[in-house]
């Protein structure tokens, strides 16, 4: 995934430095090599003894260590990494970076370098909230620093909220997203996923049980294979991977629209649980009891088949188009004739009867159906049914 790549993992001076240390050991097993370098901070927290360990090379740590510069300049350090990652950012250094300083080691190579930039910020929910480390966030993002987290959680100060640096394999997955050597690099796939919400009244909808787990797991095995993901998420209790374009919808025309808008793609997963109806008249007001309404009926239209109307196209169609069929019954029978009827390219089948657990659980147990067949996956987690299929879809297009 990573071949040959080079990492020059800079590690700030916060309590998620320890996790640096996995991310160096995640990078190396993806193949690519970390030059770790660590901020007098940062060293509070971890040694450079560890850091060079795992990383199997010198860790750096001073801007004048004359050996070093004997030996390869700051210049240099930074100019012969494919990508500079920071992790863990902390205010102080966002700050610094955003500031354009260059008073240390890291911050100096963050200023020498034209290379991509990734930063996992990690600090308190109250320093990530504060205006201040707002409008350097902002600024590093028009300075086109990409970034990864902070996810919310509870801390290690014992607060709860945003500011959780992301973990590290979710820093690789945003790593080999932008520097992947995977089968899927330089690809573009769309992936839809979660329910949709369509509107009965200001405060009620009609929805259904998906949690946008397969989805997001899709998306995020595509993206670990260097895939540049369109990820179209009605409103999901799983959130949406790091690493891909997020496009938020909540019924499903706007999720028709918003795939339409995404094209060209080489391939699209329409894992989506789209509702299959919406309310013909929406009420604009809160619908009461009263008296009037001891009945109420909801009069039910037919919402727009995504799947079918992307496989249909003639301007645009992506060039491998994958479904789900969601069945209780005839999995097998059913799935192949939404095949045949929605003009896609395969099916993915499964099985959500409530016995088996699968809607809104971990594991899945699919069929996988083309023209040419069936291929019956054994039950396995939804991220293992993830990669496996993500690696298929690679297959198909190379
Ligand atoms: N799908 C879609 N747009 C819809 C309905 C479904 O894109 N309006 C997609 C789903 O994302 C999935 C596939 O079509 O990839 C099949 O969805 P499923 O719910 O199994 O089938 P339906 O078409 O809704 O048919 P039925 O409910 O009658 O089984």
């Amino acid at each position: 995934m990573l071949d040959g790549k080079r990492v020059l993992l800079i590690v700030g001076g916060g309590i998620a430095a320890y996790k640096s240390l996995d991310l160096i050991r995640l990078v190396r097993k993806a193949g690519g090599a970390v030059t770790p370098v660590l901020t007098r901070a940062a060293m509070e927290f971890i040694t450079p003894l560890s850091a060079s360990a795992l990383a199997g090379q010198k860790a750096y740590t001073d801007l004048f260590d004359l050996t070093d510069e004997a030996e390869m300049g700051h210049i240099e350090l930074s100019r012969s990494a494919d990508m500079l990652v920071v992790a863990p950012a902390t205010a102080d250094l966002a700050a610094k970076m955003a500031g354009g300083h260059a008073d240390d080691l890291a911050s100096t190579l963050l200023m020498a370098t034209d290379t991509p930039v990734l930063i996992a910020p990690a600090m308190n929910m109250r320093m990530w909230l504060h205006p201040a480390n707002q409008r350097n966030m902002a600024l590093l993002e028009d300075d086109g620093v990409a970034r990864v987290g902070p996810s919310e959680g509870e801390m290690a100060c014992g607060e709860y909220g945003p500011g959780r640096m992301a973990e590290p394999d979710e820093i690789v997955d945003a790593i080999v997203a932008q520097l992947g050597t995977g089968a899927l690099s330089g690809r573009h796939v769309v992936v839809t996923s979660g329910p949709t919400h369509e509107p009965i009244d200001p405060v009620r909808y009609i929805a259904n049980r998906s949690s946008g787990a397969q989805g997001s797991a899709i998306a995020a095995a595509l993206s670990g294979l260097g895939a540049n993901v369109t990820f179209v998420t009605g409103p999901a209790s799983v959130p949406p991977p790091p690493g891909v374009a997020v496009v938020r919808v909540e019924t499903a025309s706007q999720m028709l629209d918003a795939v339409k808008a995404a094209l060209p793609a080489d391939a699209a997963v329409f894992a989506a649980a789209v509702a299959d109806w919406h309310v013909e008249a929406e009420s604009g007001t809160k619908i009461k009891k009263g008296v009037a309404n001891t009945d109420l009926k909801l009069s039910l239209t037919e919402n727009p088949d995504i799947l079918a109307t992307v496989s249909r196209m003639r301007k645009n169609r992506p060039g491998l188009v994958v479904g789900f069929a969601a069945e209780t019954d005839d999995v097998i029978g059913n799935a192949r004739a939404k095949l045949k009827r929605k003009k896609c390219d395969w099916i993915v089948a499964n099985d959500v009867s409530p016995a088996t657990g699968i809607m809104g659980g971990d594991e899945n147990a699919v069929t996988v159906i083309d023209r040419a067949g069936e291929e019956a996956w054994p039950r396995a987690s939804k991220e293992h049914v993830a990669r496996r299929l993500a690696q298929r879809i690679a297959d198909a297009l190379s």
